[in-house]
């Protein structure tokens, strides 16, 4: 089992632009690295806030050994509380969601109010001071419809990504939608895997015929290509998108950890339906065209998101250990499309369901083939797997930075 030492030193020694050490995917020691020293630092996503729409309404999230609670206040805030009772510290909501007035305890009956105030607590004595008693808090910030958690005391910054969300998303209602559907699915892959699968398509033709319909392959489309080579149609369509306030430019943070970037889809095709059409009639974006592509989001390590001008889907990352993953994936459709009407369920989440399984069997694969005593770390596409090249970049540097308190190129001297 490596130690913090250890996982810097094997950082350290890595080859540029290739896959990691195996220990990086499997040892249990690294995972609880990547847990302290990442998922409980950073910021994640949870939740969109349209999952709890009415005062009262919570959804418990777990990370690691934490568990989170997600609740609207009676003013209309969404805040975060530890799922553990300041009396001797029982779960206090079991449910994965639920709604209630108050929040209760299923041990002794405390309860709490919706903003964490301990309101009730029976015979504790004279001298019980019941306001030194409220649940902990959660960092907890609702961007633009997505409520992103974090776990640490002291929380990064987060203004910079959120103002970015602001303008990327503007044209998508996420506030004014709804979870049309949700799946969620156990991969047995080291959380990097499911990521690094998820950073490249370099997979996707021989993996996705679903997807592969409406979803460009090319990687020039999906990184910050300056080559100039990309056709006339595709410059329109940018121009477009732009002029309907809808910013098409790859943007990616000075530490890498979110990126932006719109993709027009194959053949002016309009959505993740095998047909390339609209799966909901009634979009739960402004823009004027059907036709806009998809808004590409990541945020290191919790979550990718794809936005479309019809629906928009997020996917939430979570290690539940040092070769399991579990992806939950959020549909969300305007809050007014009505099933069977406005939008076919089927229909609209067929693609992504068979993509997920078809990722979740390659990720496996991935996995499997690192536990042999013969793997070596591998050579990345420069053409296709840029975004790995990235994602292991930010891993190395993040986690090297927490240990050590340096920069990566410092700390190799
Ligand atoms: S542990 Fe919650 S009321 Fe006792
Ligand atoms: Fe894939």
């Amino acid at each position: 089992m490596l130690l913090e030492s250890d996982v810097v030193t094997t950082l350290m020694r890595r080859k540029p632009d290739h896959s990691l050490a195996q220990s990086l995917y499997c040892d249990p020691g690294v995972f609880q690295v990547d847990l302290d020293r990442i998922w409980y630092r950073e910021w994640l996503f949870a939740i969109a806030a349209c999952e709890i729409p009415k005062t009262g309404n919570y959804v418990v999230h777990d990370v690691g050994t934490y568990s989170v609670i997600i609740v609207r206040g009676s003013d209309g805030e969404i805040r975060a509380f530890h799922n553990s009772c300041r009396h001797r510290g029982s779960i206090l909501c079991k449910a994965k969601k639920g709604t209630g007035p108050r929040l209760v305890c299923p041990y002794h009956q405390w309860t709490y109010e919706l903003d964490g105030r301990l309101l009730w607590a029976r015979d504790m004595g004279p001298d019980f001071d019941a306001s030194q008693h409220g649940l902990k808090q959660v960092h907890c910030h609702n961007v633009s419809g997505m409520v992103y958690i974090c776990l640490a005391d002291t929380a990064p910054p987060i203004d910079e990504f959120a103002s970015e969300v602001t303008r990327y998303l503007a044209p998508h209602d996420l506030e004014n939608s709804k979870l049309a559907y949700e799946s969620t699915i156990i991969e047995k892959g080291n959380w990097k895997l499911v990521w690094e699968n998820n950073r490249e398509c370099y997979h996707c033709a021989g993996n996705h015929p679903s997807l592969c319909r409406t979803f460009p392959e090319d990687p020039r489309l999906i990184s910050s290509d300056q080559s100039g080579e990309l056709d006339s149609l595709q410059k329109e369509h940018r121009q477009r998108c732009d002029a309907a306030g809808a910013p098409f430019a790859h943007k990616i943070s000075a530490l890498g950890d979110w990126r932006f970037v719109r993709t027009p889809l194959l053949d002016k095709a309009e959505s993740y339906t095998m047909d390339g059409k609209v799966a909901v009639t009634k979009p739960n974006s402004t823009l004027p065209f059907r036709d806009a592509g998809a808004l590409l989001k990541f945020k290191y390590p919790g979550s990718w998101n794809h936005f479309l001008s019809d629906h928009s889907i997020l996917f939430r990352v979570t290690p539940i250990g040092p070769m399991e993953t579990e992806v939950c994936t959020k549909w969300l459709v305007h809050k007014d499309a009505v099933e069977g009407q406005d939008y076919d369920l089927k229909r609209l989440t067929e693609v992504w369901i068979a993509t997920n399984d078809e990722d979740r069997e390659v990720v496996e694969n991935n996995q499997r083939g690192i536990l042999s005593p013969a793997y070596q770390p591998g050579p990345y596409s420069p053409t296709h797997e840029g975004g790995n090249i990235q994602f292991v970049d930010w891993y190395a540097s993040t986690l090297i930075r927490a240990i050590t308190g340096r920069a990566e190129a410092m700390a190799a001297e």
